[in-house]
């Protein structure tokens, strides 16, 4: 069948055309139009900003996303559309956009998790994936382990309890003078680090684990963070840095490098004792900061010494977007979720739960 997305939960404007059946998964367009250049100017997401963005920018993404499939709306079978989690804003643009869409083109409209929808993303990258499996989310807004049963079902099994890992790099790499979002220019920096180290520089400060010391598959990023900023702060002022003025090359490659290597090693750890716990065969790594290579290359090595296939989206597919949406919106679709006019947005998981044991949410099952 073939599937309209949208996606507008934060900072990015996509859409896509995907085609998904028992036996096919193919992403025939996807385009994403990214807010970053404007939030750059403010360090972070400006959810009022971003609202009138998305709302400037989703019908010229939509079109593009037709015009790149050669398909036309009148040949689509369904819409998706994430309905939560993200800022209530920005959902409630892609929202409006998708249920006039549904309705004028006389199709189904399928509510979407955003989450779900990231972990749908390996779907598309690895057509023989199938439930169950261990997805990890590490994302601008969520670090979690959830037991897939089923490509609708999840159970999260470990959560970080305060910021989330992207959350972090953003902060830290923003407090370092990086170029904004943090995360990719941190990843970039965590290599110089390592190189330096390599070639025998001594880095003896002592990063906090981001896991919890307990029998829990928890994590906690705020203390990183902390220990991190403060660190830089110290820096500054030990060497009388004025506002304007860089801190020196090397020490932003350690603090990178070894923020990251805590940031792997405290995820790995987790993981590890996850793929115990449940006995999985197979993990998904997604989410924003699974782009992140460091993140991956540890992860990999975890999979390799315990035996499990990893599947990691590439990374058009690891950010937002809008195929992942409609790859997930298939599977609901399968499992006869739909949404009527009435179907809202939900800026917390909690809301969309506390909603649909209300029968407030607009959803149904056919
Ligand atoms: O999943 P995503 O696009 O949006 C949310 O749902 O949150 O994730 C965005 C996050 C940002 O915090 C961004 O800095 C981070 O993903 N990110 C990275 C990398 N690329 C993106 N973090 C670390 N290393 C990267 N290479
Ligand atoms: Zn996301």
């Amino acid at each position: 069948m073939l599937i309209l997305s949208i996606e507008s939960s934060c900072d990015e404007t996509a859409c896509a055309v995907v085609e998904m059946d028992d036996d096919k998964r193919i992403i025939h367009s996807s385009a994403v139009f990214s807010q970053i250049e404007t939030h750059a100017l403010y360090g972070g997401v400006v959810p009022e900003i971003a609202s009138r963005e998305h709302i400037e920018k989703v019908s010229s993404v939509i079109h593009e996303a037709f015009e790149k499939s050669g398909f036309e709306p009148r040949d689509m079978d369904a819409v998706a559309v994430t309905y939560s989690p993200g800022l209530i804003g920005s959902l409630l643009v892609g929202l409006s956009f998708a249920k006039s869409l549904a309705l004028s083109l006389d199709v189904p409209l399928i509510p979407v998790d955003h989450i779900k929808g990231h972990t749908a993303a390996a779907y598309l990258a690895y057509p023989d994936l199938e439930a169950p499996f261990l997805s990890l989310i590490v994302s601008g807004g969520h670090t979690s382990i959830y037991k897939v049963t089923t490509p609708t079902d999840f159970e999260e099994i470990g959560a970080t309890r305060d910021d989330a890992a992207g959350e972090a790099f953003d902060k830290v790499g923003r407090i370092m003078g990086l170029p904004y979002p943090g995360g990719a220019a941190m990843d970039k920096l965590a290599h110089e680090g390592k190189k330096l180290k390599s070639e025998g520089a001594k880095f003896t400060r002592r990063f906090p684990s981001p896991a919890i010391n307990d029998e829990t598959l928890d994590f906690s990023f705020s203390g990183l963070k902390t220990f991190a900023v403060n660190t830089i702060h110290t820096e500054r002022q030990r060497l009388s840095l004025e506002k304007h003025e860089e801190l020196p090359f090397e020490f932003r490659a350690e603090i990178a490098a070894c923020f990251t290597e805590s940031v792997v090693s405290g995820i790995v750890s987790k993981l590890e004792a996850a793929i115990k716990e449940t006995g999985f065969k197979t993990v998904v790594l997604a989410g924003g900061v699974a782009a992140n290579s460091h993140l991956r290359e540890g992860i990999s090595k975890l999979a390799e010494r315990m035996g499990v296939r990893l599947c990691i989206p590439p990374i058009s597919l690891c950010g937002d977007n809008g195929a992942m949406i409609g790859a997930q919106g298939y599977f609901e679709f399968k499992k006869g979720i739909r949404a009527d006019s009435s179907l809202n947005a939900f800026a917390s998981e909690e809301g969309a739960l506390h909603a649909s044991k209300t029968g407030s949410d607009g959803i149904y099952h056919v």
